[in-house]
């Protein structure tokens, strides 16, 4: 298991495998190393690992997006897309996706403009559900047949709001 301690920082190029590894093992979704680079090369601050002892055990990685509001009526805003984020089972269950969400959440404010963050998530995936819920996200709709397999996703927002420290959301 290792320390609890876990620390959070920006994606380097140099930790592409150990995300990969760690995506392939967490997630049906897996994507090609250029998929990655290219999320890194255009939102480097939305693309966070979490360190313990040396080793990566989690990352999230955003995409921001200018597309119509998903919470807003009509008008345009800069949406933070949580693309992926995973964490090594062995080390779950102890704030390291919740910090992470909060320094993607936070970056997406700071650095891209962002105001709204959403992502899509399995129906049956509970934990990840539970997770969003946490960081008071709301379920905006149902997206049928979403994945590969046929599974519906729902599709989750928050709103990010400019100048509250999100860190003191809970
Ligand atoms: N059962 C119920 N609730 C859970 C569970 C669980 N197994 N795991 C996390 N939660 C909820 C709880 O509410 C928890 O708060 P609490 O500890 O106060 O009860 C909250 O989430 C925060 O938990 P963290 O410890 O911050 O989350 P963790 O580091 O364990 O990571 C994650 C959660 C990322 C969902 C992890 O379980 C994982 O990697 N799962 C596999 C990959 C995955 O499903 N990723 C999300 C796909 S959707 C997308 O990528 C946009
Ligand atoms: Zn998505």
């Amino acid at each position: 298991m290792g320390s609890t301690d876990f620390r959070v920082r920006l994606f380097r190029q140099e930790d592409l495998d150990r995300v990969m590894e760690i995506n392939v093992t967490c997630l049906p979704e897996n994507y090609s190393s250029f998929f990655y680079m290219d999320i890194y090369h255009r939102f480097p601050q939305t693309f966070l690992v979490a360190v313990v002892d040396e080793v990566i055990q989690g990352y999230v990685m955003c995409r921001v997006e200018r597309a119509m509001s998903k919470l807003k009526k009509l008008s345009l805003a800069k949406l933070s897309h949580v693309v992926s984020i995973a964490v090594m089972k062995s080390h779950r269950q102890r704030g390291i996706a919740t910090a992470l969400m909060h320094q993607a959440m936070e970056n997406s404010v700071k650095y891209y403009g962002a105001t709204e963050c959403f992502l899509e998530v399995r129906v049956s995936n509970i934990p990840a559900i539970k997770l969003y819920d946490k960081l008071h996200f709301i379920q905006t709709k149902r997206i049928y047949g979403y994945y590969m397999n046929g599974e519906d996703a729902f599709e989750m927002v928050r709103p990010l709001n400019e100048g509250e420290p999100m860190k003191q959301d809970e």
